[in-house]
């Protein structure tokens, strides 16, 4: 959507993923809080959403959107007055249907006063879900929000929570910043790789303003290994999807920090080039050694080797997969040991990798120019 937002993926934060309903004003500026003492909203993470709950079940009498008064008793302006002040942005949530999923009221007919009053409040992004849709078409839906967003003259993030259901790629760039192209992850590995999948499909439907949106991040919620969340975080990277952290960020292991605050996967992410990278080489048992790449400014390559089978194996990214030709030397960088592992590789590159782990390498081609006298 070109209202001068998403020239990059958004990152962030989103309440749902570990607190689903059990939020209130108190997490969300304790989240505020963590995001800037761990230096996670330095690097980037700056989002800080609120997902469906947030609301009364009823509107009011004028028919406004009414915030719990229980867990939200100082109103979400004075919540994003908090987080302004902090430094980051606020997102909230609502529903193109009747109802929001957990059955708070939804936006439908209702765009025009919902996102002048998300905008009243200072509101920086809204998620907007799909649930009690009333069997209407998403691309009736959908776009009704964008031109109400677009009047209150304020710039607020545009995030399409459609599900994928009617292949959103098609035709959410001129609606949307972003599009959910599946159901929801839940924290298991069969459900990331499978999502990781479909949203490879619509790899190049995405760019600067409008991002495949394969769902938010479960890093940190314990439901996979440290090798499996590696592979999660450095895949959707790649696929330049929205990096909106899941977990609890006031209590984080080391190793969740550690693989969140990577630095060198997080600029991928954020490369300005913005090309979404896609699975570009299969081989194994159930195609399980995967190699996975893109295109990154400076004519540099990501490339990451995928091990999706259950023990350690070697994977070879070779140069025709990449797309090089095969004389070209290649100084690789190891992104998650932090190293340069060879300065002049020709024609393919394999590394050993554990089960169901991901190495992520930056490929910069030494491409030997002569001038024509
Ligand atoms: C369905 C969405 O896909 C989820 O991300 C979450 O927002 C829930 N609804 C909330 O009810």
């Amino acid at each position: 959507l070109n209202n001068g937002l998403a020239s990059t993926p958004q990152m962030g934060w989103n309440s749902w993923n570990f607190f689903a309903c059990n939020i209130s004003e108190t997490i969300i500026k304790e989240t505020t809080d963590a995001l800037v003492s761990t230096g996670l909203a330095e690097l980037g993470y700056d989002h800080v959403n609120i997902d469906d709950c947030w609301s009364s079940p009823l509107r009011d009498l004028k028919g406004q959107l009414v915030p719990d008064t229980i867990t939200f008793p100082s109103g979400i302006k004075a919540l994003a007055d908090y987080v302004h002040g902090k430094g980051l942005k606020l997102g909230i949530y609502s529903d193109a249907g009747v109802f929001t999923c957990q059955v708070r009221p939804g936006s439908l007919f209702h765009e025009k006063d919902d996102a002048a009053l998300f905008a009243s409040w200072g509101v920086d992004y809204l998620k907007y879900d799909n649930c009690f849709n009333l069997g209407i078409e998403p691309k009736k839906r959908y776009p009704p929000m964008r031109d109400a967003l677009n009047e209150t003259g304020c710039s607020i993030f545009y995030s399409l929570c459609e599900w994928g259901v009617d292949d959103p790629a098609l035709w959410a760039g001129k609606v949307g910043n972003s599009w959910r192209t599946t159901g929801d992850i839940n924290d298991t590995w069969a459900s990331m790789t499978s999502i990781a999948d479909i949203n490879d499909k619509w790899a190049s439907y995405a760019g600067p303003g409008g991002w495949n949106d394969p769902d938010m991040l479960e890093v940190g919620n314990g439901g996979m290994s440290y090798q499996e969340y590696r592979a999660h975080f450095s895949i959707w990277a790649l696929m330049k999807a929205p990096l909106l952290i899941g977990c609890d960020v006031r209590n984080m292991t080391a190793e969740t920090f550690e693989i969140l605050s990577n630095k060198e996967v997080i600029a991928v992410n954020q490369d300005p080039l913005g090309v979404q990278g896609r699975k570009v080489y299969v081989s194994g048992t159930d195609n399980c050694l995967q190699v996975w790449a893109g295109p990154l400014s400076g004519h540099r390559l990501v490339v990451a080797l995928w091990n999706r089978c259950p023990k350690a194996e070697t994977i070879t990214a070779q140069w025709d997969a990449l797309g090089l030709e095969s004389s070209t030397k290649v100084s690789v960088r190891d992104l998650w040991q932090h190293k340069q592992v060879t300065g002049d590789a020709v024609s393919s590159f394999a590394a050993q990798v554990d089960a169901h782990d991901c190495q992520m390498y930056i490929f910069t081609p030494r491409t030997v120019t002569r001038s024509v006298i």
